[in-house]
C-alpha cells in the first residue's frame, strides 16, 4: 500500500469511521418503523439472520477487497476482475446520488438543531407545531438551500482533513457522542406516560395491526425483501464506502472481527435508535388523542413532524432534548456522508496517483463537494414535492408513491431501488463464481483468520447471489409500486 494514500491512525479509529458510515439516518427512521409494521421480533430475527448470512459476508468481501488492492471502489473492480470491472462504477455511482438528498437531509438536521437552540435562548417564545414548521421549512427554497450548503461545508471541511486527520478525527468525537445523547433520549422516551404502547408496537408480533397502527401486516416476502433492503442500506454496503474505508486499513488487522463488530453495533444502535423515538411519538399521539394510524412513525415526517411536536410539547425541558436528538441525527448524517463523499474522492485521487502525480485532496474533496451541491439544489428546491416543481416521468406511471413523485424519491431509485442491489447480486456473482472465494479468503486470512471458509465461500456462491435478487425485485417492487407480492 502506497503511503501517501492515508491510512488510519488505529484499529479503534477505523471501527468507529466505518460505524459511522454504517449508522445513519436509515437506522433513524427507517429500521424501527419497518421492525414494527413487518412483525416485530419476528422481523428483527430474519433481519439478523440476513445481517448474518448476507451483510456480514459482503461486508468482510468489501473490506478485503479494499485492502487486497489497496484502491478505493473503481480500481479495486479492475485490478480483481475481467468481466465485472465496470461494477466499480455502479458504486461510485450510487454513493454520488445518495448524496444528492442525504445533503438535503442533513440540511434540514441542521435547521432543526438551530430552532430548538433558540427555542433553548428564548425559553417561553411560542413553538409551532411540526407540521406547520416542517411545511414552512420545505417551501423557504433558499433556506433550503443554505443549510444543505452549510452541510456539505461541514463534510468538506472534515474530508479534506484526510483518512486520519479529519475522518477518523470526527468518528472518533462524534461516535461516543451520539451513543450517549442516544442514551439520554430513550431515558426520556420510556418515562413517557403511555410509552410502553411503543414498545409494543415494535416488538410485539402482530400488535401493530392489533392495536390499529396499520391495516394489515404485510407478506413473507414482502417482509424478507424490506428487512433485505434496509440491512444493505444501513450497513453502508454496495456502495463502495467499506472498499474504500478498507483500503487505507494495515494488513495487521483482523478483517472477520472488524466486520462482525460493524454489523453488530449498527444493528443495536438501530434497535436503540427505535428506542429513542417509536415510545415518545406513540406516547406523544395517545397524550394528544392522536389516533395510531395517523401518528407518522417513519421517514422524513418522523425526524421533521412528530418528534418536533413531542419536544413542543415537554414544556420547558422540550428544547433542550430537542437540541440533544437534532444533534444525535445530524453527527450520525455526517458521519454517513464523510463516507459517501470519500468513495468519490478516493477515485480522483487514485488516478492521480496512477498517472504518478500526487493528487491534491482539497482540490478534489471541494470538487467532489461541488458537484454533489448542484445535483443538491435540485432536491433542497424541489422540498420533498412542496414547490410543484418538475420531476422526470412524474406520473407516467400513474401511480401514487412511485418514485417519481418528488426529486428526493427519484434520486433514491436509482441509487437505493438500483444501483445498490444490483451492484451486491453483482460483487456476489464475480466473487463466487469469476475471481473464486479464495482470492478474498487469501486477504481474509491476514491479519489474523478465524474459521469462516466453508461459510463464506458458501454463502458468497449461493445464499448473497439469491437473496440479492429478491431485494433487487423487492426494491423494483416498492419503489415502481408495482404491486407483484
Ligand atoms: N448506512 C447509512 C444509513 O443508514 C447510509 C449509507 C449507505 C452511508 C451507504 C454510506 C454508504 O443511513
Amino acid at each position: 500500500m502506497n503511503q501517501e494514500r492515508g491510512n488510519w491512525g488505529s484499529n479503534i479509529g477505523f471501527l468507529m469511521a466505518a460505524i459511522g458510515s454504517a449508522v445513519g439516518l436509515g437506522n433513524i427512521w427507517g429500521f424501527p418503523y419497518k421492525m414494527g409494521r413487518s412483525g416485530g421480533f419476528t422481523f428483527l430475527v430474519v433481519y439478523l439472520l440476513l445481517a448474518i448470512f448476507v451483510g456480514f459476508v459482503i461486508m468482510m468481501g468489501e473490506l478485503a477487497m479494499g485492502r487486497k488492492t489497496g484502491k478505493g471502489t473503481i480500481g479495486a473492480y479492475h485490478t480483481l476482475s475481467k468481466n465485472f470491472k465496470w461494477v466499480g462504477w455502479l458504486a461510485v455511482f450510487a454513493p454520488f446520488v445518495i448524496m444528492s438528498f442525504y445533503s438535503v437531509l442533513g440540511g434540514y438536521c441542521i435547521e432543526y438543531l438551530a430552532l430548538n437552540l433558540s427555542n433553548l435562548a428564548f425559553a417561553g417564545a411560542e413553538v409551532m407545531t411540526g407540521s406547520d414548521l416542517f411545511g414552512a421549512m420545505l417551501t423557504n427554497q433558499f433556506g433550503c438551500l443554505m443549510f444543505t450548503m452549510l452541510f456539505m461545508v461541514i463534510c468538506y471541511l472534515i474530508n479534506r482533513g484526510g483518512v486520519s486527520g479529519g475522518i477518523e478525527k470526527f468518528n472518533k468525537v462524534g461516535m461516543p457522542a451520539l451513543f450517549v445523547c442516544l442514551l439520554i433520549i430513550i431515558a426520556r422516551a420510556l418515562t413517557m406516560e403511555g410509552a410502553v404502547e411503543g414498545l409494543k408496537f415494535m416488538f410485539v408480533p402482530g400488535y401493530a395491526v392489533k392495536a390499529g397502527f396499520i391495516e394489515q401486516a404485510p407478506g413473507f416476502l414482502t417482509v424478507l425483501a424490506t428487512a433485505g433492503g434496509q440491512m444493505f442500506f444501513s450497513l453502508s454496503l454496495a456502495m463502495g464506502a467499506m472498499i474504500t474505508y478498507g483500503s487505507y486499513l494495515s494488513k495487521e488487522e483482523n478483517l472477520v472481527k472488524n466486520s462482525g463488530i460493524i454489523v453488530v453495533a449498527d444493528t443495536i444502535v438501530a434497535t436503540m435508535a427505535g428506542l429513542a423515538v417509536i415510545p415518545a411519538a406513540v406516547a406523544n399521539g395517545i397524550q394528544n388523542g392522536i389516533p395510531f394510524a395517523e401518528i407518522k412513525l417513519s421517514g422524513p415526517s418522523l425526524l421533521f413532524v412528530t418528534l418536533q411536536d413531542v419536544f413542543a410539547a415537554m414544556g420547558a425541558v422540550g428544547p433542550l432534548f430537542g437540541v440533544i436528538f437534532y444533534l444525535l441525527v445530524l453527527i450520525a448524517a455526517i458521519s454517513s456522508a464523510i463516507s459517501l463523499i470519500e468513495v468519490v474522492s478516493t477515485y480522483f485521487m487514485d488516478r492521480a496517483a496512477e498517472k504518478g502525480k500526487e493528487g491534491n485532496r482539497p482540490r478534489i474533496v471541494l470538487l467532489v463537494c461541488l458537484a454533489i451541491m448542484v445535483e443538491a439544489a435540485i432536491v433542497a428546491w424541489d422540498g420533498l414535492g412542496s414547490n410543484d416543481m418538475w420531476v422526470p416521468f412524474q406520473n407516467s406511471l400513474g401511480v401514487v408513491g412511485a418514485f417519481n413523485d418528488c426529486w428526493l424519491d427519484f434520486m433514491d431509485f436509482w441509487s437505493e431501488g438500483l444501483a445498490m442491489p444490483l451492484g451486491a447480486l453483482l460483487m456476489s456473482i464475480m466473487v463466487g463464481w469469476e475471481i473464486k472465494p479464495k482470492t478474498l479468503l487469501d486477504e481474509l486470512h491476514v491479519g489474523g483468520s478465524s474459521k469462516i471458509d466453508a461459510f463464506f465461500s458458501f454463502s458468497m456462491k449461493f445464499v448473497v447471489p439469491v437473496i440479492m435478487a429478491l431485494i433487487l425485485v423487492g426494491q423494483l417492487n416498492d419503489f415502481l409500486a408495482l404491486g407483484l407480492f
